[in-house]
Order: structure tokens, then C-alpha cells, then sequence
């Protein structure tokens, strides 16, 4: 049995800001355990929901150098849903009122996370064969862990794996500085190790050091490679092109079910969904104060509300499209002028426009299960896991064909009549306008095709499933020495 500790900053349900938490939190369950155990190790953020905090266990604590700083680190544990969860414990770190705040205090806070995983193994009833880090805030472990490789034989013979969610995120700050913070010798401030563009870059070290590199989708494996994907990091993703692969993440198919979601109105499956989600839909419009009205298309936006989703298009756009026989819904956080001008188009269009820039589970459920269609016009996208909900739920993606928007969404064929939902290539807001509005031409036009689309979505598999088996291939080979 191949045991892997997960190192990453956040999961479900304790704690999320994004499809990250949904990997960490899901893609534990589904590998066959008699084969490969993984678990979690977190932050014991204050910021944890109490009922989870309270419900944690203490395991052990100890103190730890980092660098002149000497720290405490605790280990609580619990197990939910069958999957170990172990947090490391330290107020200092850990008690804001988010995950994350100012870059500078997340550089010392993940720098002793880092640290901390690697102090804390010997402490668990778990030793990895390979330790599984995920997106820069872990990134610092492998490289911490060839410091410690030198003078302890313990960490001799354990593997690294480095995930990248999301290349825009790296964790720089000034070299000096992280010197200081970390201890790390002189050695591994270089342009070859942790050095890019004179910073310390944590994920870069984490790439550089892990012995095998993943991303969550082919197509963004591909294009982390160019410039215009590559975040200044694209040479160094070129050079670890033999180390590196992309497995498409999935979605927890029971968590996502549209036959038992106790959040939707009616629940349905491929054989009802035609009535049952028309009456979801007309929940929803009541719900949110929209016209009532099964027949006008919907379509929904769920997303963090940031550049990288592609809301300039929406801005440049979003009037005119409003004066279409459309509603949007809108769910989000994030920059504050994407979220004040969702606010304005609700007020200007209340009975088309319904605008919640809050953080609800319960509503992206709803949207999810009620909509049309779901428009995610990225500008990037590693893997993206709304539109895999949209699909999940029979609901039409409308997207910008990058990373894994292109790897799961097959666009329409009005002549084969195929495809499980709506692409454009460039980044351009009108080409995203003249794709919408040719699916809202399909959606009232030819009801007969757009249902054979939501149907072929409502078929696809993105559950886990297959890609744990493709991470389950890659840690056998990585145990074995064979990559
Ligand atoms: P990213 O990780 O880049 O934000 P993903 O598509 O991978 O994008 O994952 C986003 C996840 O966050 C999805 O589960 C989505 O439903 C959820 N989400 C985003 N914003 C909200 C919100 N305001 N309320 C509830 N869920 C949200
Ligand atoms: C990142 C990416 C998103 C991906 C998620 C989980 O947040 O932006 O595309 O789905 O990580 O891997």
C-alpha cells in the first residue's frame, strides 16, 4: 500500500476559497485503500467553522526552530468521511479572519507550514511514501525537505509531488527576507533553485525540487509552457517538460447529484430533467425577485470574481446582452468593481438581473440545478470545476476554449448536432457576445438540440474515478523509481 500525506492549505469542509478545497476535501475518497491511502494535513486556521474545530483531537505538540524564531506547532487530527485529517496547530499563524490576508505575513505563516509538515510526520501513525504538495503554500516542503535529507536519515526515501492550481499564485517575496524567515542556506537562493526575477518564489522551489510536477488539466500542462500562460515561469515549465504531466481533476458525484440534492427544489436525472428543472428554475426566479417564467433562458455565473474568470469581457458587454430575452444570476466575491458592477446591472434591470456577491453553498446549488446555462468566459483556467458542476447538473457551459474548459467541454455541432456545450477561442468580448447569444438562438430555436446537449453533459464522467487512477499510476511509479 502506497501512503501519501496531502499538503495543502485548504479542503472541504473545513475551510474553502476555491476549487482547490474541493480537490483536497474530495479526491482522498476515491482511491481504492487497500492500494493507496492518502491523507490531509491543513492549517488549524481560527477562521475553521467551530463546529469542525471543536471536534478535533489533539495528537501532540512540540516546539520548532525556524531560523531565530522558535515556535509552537500542534497536531490535532480527526477523520471525516473516512479520510484522516491532521491540522497543525499555531495561533500565531493561523488566527486571521481568512486563510489568507497580506502577501508578507503569508510568506512567514507558509514558510512555517512548510516546516512544520515536515517536523510533524514523525509525530503521525503515518509515514509517507510520498508527500503530495499542492499549489504554493506548500512549496517550501520539498525544498525543506532535501535541507533536512542532508543530516537525517528519517526523510531519506520520501517522495515529492508538487500540483499547480493555479500558476498566477507563487509565493514571492524579497530573498533577504525569506532567508531570514526560513533558514535556508545561501545555496538556495540561486535563478536555478528558489530565485526568479531576483524574489524568492516558493512555488518555484516546490517545482524545482518535487521529483514529479503535476496541473490539473492536459490542455493548461501545455500552455504553462508559453508566455502568455507561463506567469514568467514558462522557461522553467519547458525544462520540466520530462516531469511533467496534467491529470484533469474531478467533482465529488455525491456531494453533486442532481437525483438527491437536498438544496434544489425538485430533484431530477437524465430522464426528468426537462420538467424538473423548469421547476427549479421557476423556484429560483421566485427566490430571487426575477420574472417568473419557465420559458426565458437563465443563464448563471458562480464564480470568484477576479480577473483570471474573465469578467472584463462581461464588463465590456454585459448592457447589451442585457437587453436579450435573457436572466442572469450572479454568485460571487471578489474584486470590488466586478462586484459593484453586478450590483448596478441588478439595480438597473431588477426583474432580469439578480446579483448575490456573498459565499453560499446552498445557492450555487440552486444555480447549478436551475439555470440554462453557465457562462465562464476564462481568461485562464487550469481545470475549473463550475462548469463540471454545470455538465453534472444538465446545465449548458458557455466557455472560453483554455486549459480545462477546453479538455471537458465539447462544443456544439450544429451540424452533427454534438457537443455538451457553447466554446469561443479568442479573448474578446464579442466573440464571447455572438457565442451567448448563438446559444440563446439554440436554446429558443431548436429546444430539441439544446436538450440533447444538456442530456450529453448529464453523461459525461467527471467523477473522480478516473484521474485517481492516473495520480494512483503516477505514485506507484514514483515508489518504484521509475520516473
Ligand atoms: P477557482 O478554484 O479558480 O475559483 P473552480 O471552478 O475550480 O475555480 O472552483 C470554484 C469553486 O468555488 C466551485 O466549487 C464553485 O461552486 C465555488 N464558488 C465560487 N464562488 C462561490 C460563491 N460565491 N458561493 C459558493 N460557491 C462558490
Ligand atoms: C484553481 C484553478 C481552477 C482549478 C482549481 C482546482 O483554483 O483556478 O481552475 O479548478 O484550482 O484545481
Amino acid at each position: 500500500m502506497i501512503k501519501v500525506l496531502f499538503a495543502a492549505s485548504e479542503a472541504v469542509p473545513f475551510i474553502k476559497t476555491g476549487g482547490l478545497a474541493d480537490v483536497i476535501g474530495s479526491m482522498p475518497k476515491y482511491f481504492d485503500k487497500e492500494e493507496v491511502e492518502v491523507r490531509v494535513i491543513l492549517p488549524k486556521y481560527l477562521c475553521i467553522k467551530e463546529i469542525f474545530r471543536e471536534n478535533l483531537e489533539y495528537r501532540a505538540h512540540f516546539y520548532m526552530d525556524l531560523n531565530w524564531r522558535t515556535q509552537y506547532v500542534g497536531i490535532l487530527e480527526t477523520n471525516y468521511q473516512g479520510i484522516h485529517f491532521y491540522f497543525i496547530d499555531n495561533e500565531f499563524y493561523f488566527s486571521g479572519p481568512t486563510p489568507y490576508g497580506n502577501i508578507y505575513e503569508d510568506i512567514e505563516k507558509f514558510a512555517f507550514y512548510g516546516k512544520a509538515v515536515l517536523c510533524a510526520i514523525p509525530h503521525l501513525d503515518f509515514k509517507p511514501d510520498i508527500i503530495h504538495c499542492h499549489d504554493w503554500q506548500s512549496g517550501l516542503v520539498p525544498v525543506f525537505l532535501d535541507h533536512f535529507r542532508f543530516d537525517n536519515d528519517y526523510y531519506r526515501g520520501i517522495k515529492t509531488m508538487m500540483t499547480i492550481h493555479n500558476l498566477k499564485f507563487q509565493g514571492r517575496w524579497d530573498t533577504k527576507k525569506v532567508q531570514d524567515i526560513t533558514g535556508l542556506a545561501p545555496y538556495y537562493f540561486v535563478p536555478d533553485k528558489l530565485e526568479a526575477y531576483k524574489d524568492a518564489n516558493y512555488l518555484k522551489g516546490g517545482i524545482v525540487y518535487a521529483d514529479w510536477v503535476t496541473t490539473v488539466s492536459h490542455t493548461y500542462a501545455q500552455e504553462i509552457k508559453m508566455p502568455f500562460y507561463g506567469e514568467g515561469l514558462h522557461g522553467l515549465m519547458s525544462a520540466k517538460s520530462n516531469h511533467l504531466s496534467g491529470i484533469l481533476n474531478g467533482i465529488d458525484y455525491e456531494e453533486y447529484n442532481p437525483e438527491t440534492d437536498k438544496f434544489i427544489a425538485k430533484q431530477f436525472g437524465i430522464q426528468n430533467f426537462r420538467q424538473n428543472k423548469s421547476a427549479d428554475k421557476i423556484s429560483l426566479q421566485k427566490e430571487l425577485g426575477l420574472t417568473v417564467d419557465k420559458q426565458t433562458m437563465m443563464i448563471g455565473i458562480v464564480s470568484r470574481l477576479t480577473d483570471q474568470k474573465g469578467f472584463d469581457l462581461i464588463s465590456c458587454v454585459f448592457d447589451e446582452m442585457c437587453q436579450d430575452a435573457v436572466q442572469f444570476v450572479i454568485l460571487g466575491t471578489g474584486e470590488e468593481r466586478y462586484e459593484n458592477m453586478f450590483r448596478h446591472f441588478a439595480w438597473k434591470y431588477p426583474e432580469k438581473v439578480s446579483a448575490n456577491i456573498f459565499y453560499s453553498e446552498e445557492l450555487s446549488h440552486k444555480i447549478y440545478g436551475s439555470v440554462d446555462a453557465f457562462l465562464m468566459p476564462s481568461l485562464f483556467e487550469p481545470c475549473g470545476l463550475s462548469q463540471l458542476m454545470s455538465l453534472r447538473y444538465g446545465t449548458v457551459p458557455i466557455v472560453r476554449q483554455t486549459g480545462g474548459l477546453k479538455d471537458t467541454v465539447e462544443p456544439y455541432n450544429e451540424f452533427k448536432h454534438t457537443g455538451t456545450g457553447f466554446g469561443f477561442n479568442n479573448y474578446n468580448a464579442h466573440e464571447m457576445m455572438g457565442t451567448v447569444r448563438n446559444a440563446e438562438r439554440i436554446y429558443y430555436d431548436k429546444k430539441r438540440d439544446w436538450n440533447k446537449l444538456a442530456e450529453n453533459g448529464m453523461k459525461q464522467d467527471f467523477s473522480w474515478t478516473r484521474s485517481a487512477k492516473e495520480y494512483q499510476e503516477l505514485y506507484t511509479k514514483l515508489v518504484r523509481g521509475e520516473v
